[in-house]
């Protein structure tokens, strides 16, 4: 996600603004920027790259001022580069912007109208121009802010400052984060809370809706009504190395909580509720008229990103009905593939620069497939390398284990499969607005599950001492039977493996002896009462069951030792749901034995080599 930092006072305001960048740093980010208005006007230096291009450009031309923004920017819409990279400008308007802004397309087309001109690729660009527009128009800055705020849809973090206007800079927020505070004589608002400790341990944590400005000498707050109001600062107790991860224990936790909120950004300006349908402009090419102009999918990905790619299969073909296979990309370009002019490659990749995931993509196109990549990194080598990429807005994800990714890779791939449907016209309306109205619902029900972590919590401790967990389900719940072993053995170093429940009979029940925990992913669909045999077969040889089910679910949990609970969903989104259980239990597991979460021994967290 975007750092950003605002900052009114007495002090030259480039170094604060470049300390609070390096402190929002752990955010993740491709390019950087900042403005400072100074004796001689604004000055705006950017970079594409890391803060230290950014310290070599200001180490050779100082600026010199007390009012300034900066920004780290996480590519969301538009490469990383410096002509994206923020602070943006129109005319006196200078912006800075974390979030996505869904109607940024239609703002642009109007303010193209009304004659200004576009120099980047960003949603963010619309922002400026728009409140440039309202000042042209006669409104005060301030007034400009309040208006933008309603024309916005979307998520934003907005610092805004005026050329014309010494000591001041306005603020908005909705959808993301923004915190505010400062000394005696000086103010500052930020990202996050590590970027305003070395000013105050007493900051406003602002809440949707909020803007306002901040001077040397105070903060003034509205509401989301216009009206003035007050917020009590709280005081932060953590060091800066706690607050970077929001005051959880380790990166991996944080962004395993953080997945309710991050579903929000993979779905932003991708649903037309009112239409009940999905928008992936960037798919367009792959239909001529209503006919697709591809005969199959050719899923490629490493790891967790492979267990991704194991249930978009399900997703696509039962949807969609479009033959898809998938292939760990290692294996994939050995193996002489059938492809073709006629194939969909889909690379799925976090990181965007896996070698294997790559290297298989590139052979691909050079066998005259298309490809359209999912990937979380914009501007990534597997990005570039694609005809179009579906990016999952996840934010950048520390902890090697992957969690927040792969949730938003299923909700990626769902969407895809959906998109298709509709196009293809097999969805009618009615489907699809059913569909719609529980992807909706999706971050409510995802925090549901979050709130038995405590629950989770004691049975992994109960089995942390064990050789061996098995891993069991079907459908499109075995591949999260697979992440949930690979989970486990990654960040615990524990023994796992994951077993479509249906194989257990072919070999496998010959590991279950007196004890051994088996996790029965089983959720209440087709596949359920399958899976309940299956519990009943290793519950006959003495093995300690922990099921994740359907809330409510009594025969499952008369024939479980533990539960945990998902809540009721079609099962399109249940393998969303039921991958938190595995994280939150490898997790837990983990930390009780005190490995290195975020940092697991022999792992990378981009494995940039075959
Ligand atoms: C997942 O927890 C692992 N860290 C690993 O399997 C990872 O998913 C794999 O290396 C693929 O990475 P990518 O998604 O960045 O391509």
């Amino acid at each position: 996600m975007c750092g950003i930092i605002g900052y009114v006072g007495k002090s030259e305001a480039t170094p604060i603004l470049m300390d609070g960048l390096k402190r929002l740093e752990y955010r993740g980010y491709d390019s950087a920027g900042i403005a400072v208005a100074g004796p001689e006007g604004v000055t705006i230096e950017r970079v594409e790259g890391k803060l230290a291009g950014l310290e070599r450009l200001l180490a050779e031309k100082p600026v010199h001022g007390t009012t300034g923004i900066g920004h780290t920017r996480w590519a969301t819409h538009g490469r990383p580069t410096e002509t994206n990279a923020h602070p943006h400008r129109s005319g006196d308007i200078i912006i800075v912007h974390n979030g996505i802004i869904e109607n940024y397309i239609e703002l642009k087309k109007f303010l193209v109208g009304e004659g200004f001109e576009f120099t980047s690729e960003t949603d963010t660009e619309v922002i400026c121009h728009l409140i440039a527009y309202h000042c042209r128009k006669g409104d005060t800055t301030f007034r400009a802010l309040a208006r933008v705020r309603e024309e916005l849809h979307g998520s934003y973090a907005l610092v805004v400052m005026n050329a014309r206007e010494q000591g001041v800079l306005y603020f908005a927020k909705r959808g993301s984060p923004l915190v505010a505070g400062g000394g005696e004589k000086e103010n500052l608002v930020a990202s996050d809370i590590p970027a305003l400790l070395p000013y105050t341990r007493d900051m406003i944590f602002l809440e949707d809706g909020d803007y306002g400005l901040i001077r040397e000498n105070g903060i003034e707050l509205y509401g989301a009504d216009g009206k003035r109001i007050e917020r009590k600062p709280q005081r932060i107790p953590w060091n800066a190395l706690m607050a970077e991860r929001g005051g959880y224990k380790h990166f991996m936790q944080k962004e395993i909580f953080e997945q309710p909120t991050v579903m929000l950004d993979v779905l932003a300006g991708r649903i037309q509720k009112d239409r009940g349908a999905i928008t992936l402009e960037e798919l367009d090419f792959l239909f001529d008229g209503s006919k697709l102009v591809f005969d199959r999918v050719s899923i490629i990905a490493c790891g967790t990103s492979y267990h991704a790619g194991l249930v978009g299969k399900y997703l696509i073909e039962s949807l969609a009905r479009v033959p898809a296979s998938v292939d760990l990309a290692s294996e994939f370009r050995y193996r002489e593939p059938l492809i073709d002019d006629r194939t969909l490659i889909i690379p799925i990749s976090q990181s965007g620069e896996t070698a294997d995931t790559l290297a298989a993509q590139v052979m691909a196109r050079e066998h005259g497939a298309k490809v359209v990549a999912i990937c979380n990194v914009v501007g990534s080598s597997i990005s570039r390398a694609a005809n179009a990429s579906i990016y999952t807005h996840a934010g950048p994800e520390i902890g090697v284990a992957s969690t927040k990714a792969f949730t938003a890779q299923l909700a990626a791939l769902y969407l895809l499969a959906l998109y298709l449907a509709e196009k293809k016209g097999m969805a009618d309306r009615k489907t699809m607005a059913a569909r719609i109205d529980e992807l909706l619902t999706l971050p409510r029900l995802m925090k549901n599950v979050l709130n038995c972590a405590d629950h989770i919590r004691e049975i992994a401790e109960e089995i942390s001492d064990a050789t061996h967990v098995l891993f069991i389900g079907r459908g499109a719940n075995y591949p999260v039977a697979l992440e949930g072993a690979l989970k486990l053995k990654e960040i615990s170093y524990m023994h796992a493996e994951g077993f479509a429940a249906g194989e257990l009979k072919h070999g496998p029940i010959a590991l279950i002896d007196h004890g051994v925990p088996v996790v029965a992913v089983a959720p209440r669909d087709a596949m359920r009462q399958k899976v309940l045999s299956n519990i009943e077969e290793v519950r006959a040889r003495g093995a300690a069951v922990i099921s994740v089910m359907t809330e409510g679910d009594a025969e499952l949990a008369e024939r479980s030792k533990y539960t945990i609970e998902i809540p009721e969903a079609s099962w399109c989104i249940t393998p969303i749901l039921t991958a938190l259980p595995m994280q939150l239990l490898a997790y837990y597991v983990a930390d009780h034995k005190g490995t290195d979460v975020d940092q697991p021994r022999n792992l990378a967290k981009s494995v940039t080599v075959e």
